[in-house]
């Protein structure tokens, strides 16, 4: 999010705004022909992946994608950093996910061609909040000054890791609803202070709701955790219903980045708050937006006159 200055995020979503009926599929705007996009996943993804493939192919554009890792030359040995130097030639932009937190930075180092971070580790995930504000914006017609509670494994979720810094430079005040071992870490809730942010932490998710504008919920990390006995301890810790919502104020949207285990009852997905699918579905405009600034192409300021029929 550092890459970004406020003003460049909100032309961002202003891009992606533009090109919802591309992503829709209601219009034909080949603004990335002849482009190729590497997808490089060295771990699971289902979203990010396919949503990076979906913007690149509406927009005219071509994807190449690494695959399954254990059917690459990963599994002979081959570094991160020879593999990105190859697919650099390969492509005209990469974007990756890695569990080692920093490999995107690192990767960057070895490419020439724009690298965009799909998750590194328990990092950040940057692309992910870019869909997030276009999501809080679309519900709330602005960012600054919102409410908005982060809730559930804020130490390896790496969505809110990103988030919370970009909600802070907003304006936004933040609760982060936890349990004690999955707190925020410490050296992000620093930071975010010293940005001037007002953070609230607290274990009680359902006492801090009532002012919400936004409630983003989060999956414990399963996959991140070295004990399992840990794992355990906080399974479970939150499971939002929509009994729980009954006061809440009207407009307030609940997040997710997905994929949910059992942190949201199926019972709020028929509520008004819920938002979790087309926050998914934004993740196509944010990342078409993202991918044409990133390829040094102009969004036209008029789609619908610029785009032809399918
Ligand atoms: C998230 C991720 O991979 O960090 N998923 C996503 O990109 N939508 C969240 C998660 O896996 O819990």
């Amino acid at each position: 999010m550092d890459d970004l200055t406020n003003e460049q995020i909100l032309e961002i979503l202003s891009d992606a705004e533009r090109l919802l009926p591309v992503a829709r599929g209601e219009l034909y705007l080949p603004l990335l022909k002849g482009r190729i996009l590497g997808n490089l996943f060295f771990e699971p993804s289902t979203r990010t992946r396919m949503s990076f493939e979906t913007a690149m192919k509406r927009l005219g554009g071509d994807v190449v994608n690494l695959g399954d890792v254990k059917t690459s030359s990963v599994v002979k040995g081959e570094t991160l950093f020879d593999t990105i130097q190859m697919v650099d030639g390969y492509t005209d932009i990469i974007a990756m996910r890695h569990p080692r937190q920093g490999a995107a930075q690192y990767a960057q180092d070895a490419a020439q061609v724009p690298i965009l971070n799909g998750g590194d580790g328990a990092g950040h995930h940057p692309t992910q909040t870019m869909l997030d504000l276009f999501t809080i914006q679309q519900a709330h017609g602005r960012l600054d000054g919102l409410k908005v509670v982060l809730a559930g494994d804020l130490r390896y979720g790496r969505t809110v890791h990103s988030l919370s810094h970009a909600l802070v430079r907003f304006g936004c005040d933040l609760v982060f609803a936890s349990p004690d071992l999955l707190r925020m870490p410490e050296e992000i809730v620093s930071d975010l202070r010293a940005h001037g942010a007002n953070v609230v932490e607290t274990e009680d998710l359902y006492g801090s709701m009532a002012e919400a504008d936004v409630v983003y919920m989060t999956r414990i990390q399963k996959e991140r955790f070295a004990d399992e006995d840990e794992y355990a301890r906080c399974a479970g810790a939150y499971k939002l219903h929509a009994r729980h919502l009954a006061d809440m104020k009207q407009d307030m949207i609940v997040m997710h980045p997905l994929p949910r285990v059992d942190e949201i009852d199926p019972s709020v997905d028929v509520t008004r708050h819920a938002r979790y699918f087309e926050q998914a579905f934004n993740g196509v405009v944010a990342r078409m937006a993202l991918l044409c600034r990133l390829l040094g192409v102009k969004v036209p300021a008029d789609v619908l006159a610029e785009g032809g029929a399918l």
